[in-house]
């Protein structure tokens, strides 16, 4: 095996097209390029990503962005060793877009194409920064994603913990938008949250008391809606409403990791530190990161950080898990389909409603 692999990383399954060149050389990581096209500004108007539209704009920019990614990284075709490319989950039109582009280029280089599952990518994405040994526990908390996962060796992955309905990025965006807040809404809840007094309104907290880690966010957003509609929205009320809301979520977050900490120390024998990598968007909120800090003096457990821009949606977290593929010669066919669904653990099922955890 040489000892320089690099790879090209395409991101295409919500609303971020990005391509990314990651180099591995001698045990160095390097990104030598992370190029992202943000689609916010096109589902702003619709409070939420609207698919077909998703996939026509990754299609209208990822030429382009595999050219300045590979310009920035100052490389040319022939210094790459293989194409990565998210297959799944994620929006059917989006993933055909990235999929389809990284095969034609396997196929056209006569280099390995390697299919990469989105979520795997978030898991691996604190390595591009800092190593880390295995065992660790991943929170992950996206607009699509909520989920506890044991990442117990590469490739080995069990959940211990999902949402039964909302993500946790979709709660924050639904009650952003009742509250008559811009899109993406949790930076927007954040900051009104910033002004207002989080003991104005009482709000539930559904499965607190169920000693697992699974959420439910639900219940939560209708009471906001019940509250909204019996309100005047003022931006009063939005400060003291997004501050209620932003707490009780913090409350939720903070004993359902406690949960899952638990849980991680009964299944998992290591005699490594425990540590907690927290990935997604939502995984940018300050207070959230605040408040779970507090739990490592009371679980003896670190948490971890990835930078922003590789908390949220990447292609260099792509090539990352391209990279560790090519390692273990993990390549696929040209024919590999994408996956809408595909759960990092093969063997969690699938969880909808309240029936769901309690067996
Ligand atoms: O990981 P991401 O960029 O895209 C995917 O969903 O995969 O996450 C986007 C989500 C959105 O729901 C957005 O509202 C949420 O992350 N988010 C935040 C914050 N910044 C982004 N939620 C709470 N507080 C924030 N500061
Ligand atoms: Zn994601």
């Amino acid at each position: 095996m040489k000892n320089r692999i690099r790879i090209i990383g395409i991101e295409s399954s919500c609303d971020e097209t990005s391509v990314s060149i990651v180099q591995k050389s001698d045990n160095k990581i390097d990104v030598l390029s992370n190029i992202v096209k943000s689609q916010i500004d096109i589902h702003k108007y619709y409070g939420g990503v609207v698919p077909e539209l998703a996939a026509r704009a990754h299609s209208d920019v990822i030429d382009k962005l595999v050219s300045k990614a590979l310009d920035e990284a100052k490389t040319t075709f022939k210094q790459i060793d293989a194409i990565a490319a998210t297959a799944g989950p994620g929006l059917l039109g989006g993933l055909l877009v990235g999929v389809v582009a990284g095969k034609t280029l396997a196929h056209y280089l006569k280099k390995p194409f390697i299919a990469v599952n989105h979520l795997e990518g978030h898991a691996l994405s604190i390595k591009l920064e800092q190593d880390i040994n295995y065992p660790y526990l991943l929170l992950l908390v996206s607009g699509g994603h909520t989920e506890f996962t044991i990442i117990k060796n590469f490739n080995s992955y069990k959940r211990i913990g999902t949402t039964i309905d909302d993500a946790l990025g979709e709660a924050f965006d639904k009650t952003a938008r009742l509250l008559k807040m811009g899109y993406p809404g949790g930076p927007e809840i954040e900051k009104y949250a910033a002004l207002g007094d989080e003991n104005k309104f009482r709000l539930p907290m559904p499965l607190i008391y169920e000693k697992n880690a699974h959420f439910s966010f639900a219940g939560l957003k209708s009471a906001v809606a019940n509250i909204v509609s019996k309100n005047r929205c003022t931006e009063k009320f939005k400060k003291d409403m997004a501050a209620s809301f932003q707490s009780t979520i913090n409350k939720i977050i903070f004993t359902k990791t406690q949960n899952a900490v638990r849980k991680y120390k009964q299944l998992v024998k290591s005699e490594n530190d425990l540590k907690i990598v927290v990935a997604g968007g939502v995984a940018a909120n300050k207070s959230i990161r605040k408040s779970l800090k507090a739990l490592e003096s009371i679980e003896d457990c670190k948490f971890l950080f990835p930078s922003i821009k590789y908390c949220t949606d990447n292609g260099a977290m792509i090539a990352l898990a391209g990279i560790e593929r090519f390692e273990r010669r993990k390549f696929n066919k040209l024919d590999f389909k994408p996956r809408p669904r595909w759960p990092l653990d093969k063997n969690a099922f699938f969880m909808k409603g309240k029936r769901a955890v309690e067996g």
